[in-house]
């Protein structure tokens, strides 16, 4: 019987040693991008918990620096552009809400010439905050300061700010056709007003909502009905109110809060991009 020759195998190398197990993290880590995850990022903003944040971004709502954003994204949150259907997210690091409760007499400029009390003597001096929009002196009410930029230029925005409700007591009291003016459109010097909500609860006490944000707008409104204002207080910008915030005391907005008025505000920008 024929025998084969073996064939010449060489010897198999000795298995490498395993690394360290400290080496092995350090690489695992090295092989990640840097950053946070998305969905937690989110999770951590009042988005919902993270497995709504995944679906979020599943849906393609959530984009990073303009980009629609993957599941599995990491983010910086201090540099990236987070957006939740266009509108940012609020995860900088630093970035402070408060509400203030506005007295009469104190000024909404961040420093006033005259050396009058202003809206920022009232709120901590570190970080520094601006007003969001403005309340005449005379006006009492929610005021909102922040340091972010961006959210108070969407709040703002000339057409599509999100809507502010004050209660009026004006001299005298509405006709039903009055207040149907104040709904439809007053023409004042600047243009004709945007529809607004209107109601009179109380005889010479009206309920206003408005969208816009010009000079003085409440009191020249009243003003061309011949019906001057008497007392002006805001009760609400968005879904933020509070009754329960006294005169001259402000506070920090809650996430719930923020969220909310991160999601009016965009839901304002999609209605004027696509009006029904
Ligand atoms: N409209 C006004 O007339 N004054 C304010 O302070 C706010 C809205």
């Amino acid at each position: 019987m024929m025998t084969l020759p073996t064939p010449d195998f060489p010897e198999p190398e000795p298995p490498l040693p395993e690394p360290p197990l400290w080496e092995q993290i350090a690489e695992q880590s090295r092989q990640l991008p840097g950053g946070e995850r998305l969905q937690k990022v989110l999770a951590s903003t009042g988005w919902g918990s993270r497995r709504v944040c995944e679906e979020l971004i599943a849906e393609g709502r959530v984009t990073v620096n303009g980009e629609v954003a993957k599941l599995g994204r990491r983010v910086d949150p201090e540099h990236d552009l987070i957006e939740v259907d266009h509108a940012p997210v609020g995860v900088k690091p630093g970035l402070v809400y408060y509400l203030l409760n506005k007295p009469t007499g104190v000024v909404t400029t961040a420093k006033d010439t005259h050396g009058r009390k202003t809206v920022v003597d009232l709120v901590p001096l570190e970080p520094r905050v601006f007003p969001v929009g403005r309340l005449d002196a005379d006006t009492e009410g929610l005021l909102l300061l922040t340091n972010d930029g961006d959210l108070t230029h969407r709040i703002t925005h000339p057409s599509h700010g999100v809507e502010k409700e004050y209660l009026v007591h004006v001299k005298g009291r509405l006709s039903s056709g009055e207040l149907r003016r104040l709904r439809d459109g007053v023409e004042l010097d600047d243009g004709i007003t945007a529809p607004a909500d209107a109601s009179q609860p109380t005889p010479g006490v009206i309920r206003l909502t408005i969208h816009e944000g010009r000079n003085r707008q409440v009191r020249r409104m009243c003003d061309a009905l011949g019906h001057p204002v008497l007392r002006l207080v805001r009760t609400r910008v968005g879904p933020i109110t509070d009754r329960s915030l006294r005169p001259g005391d402000w506070r920090e907005l809650s996430t719930g809060e923020r969220r909310a008025l991160t999601e009016a505000v965009a839901e304002q920008a999609r209605r004027y991009d696509h009006p029904s």
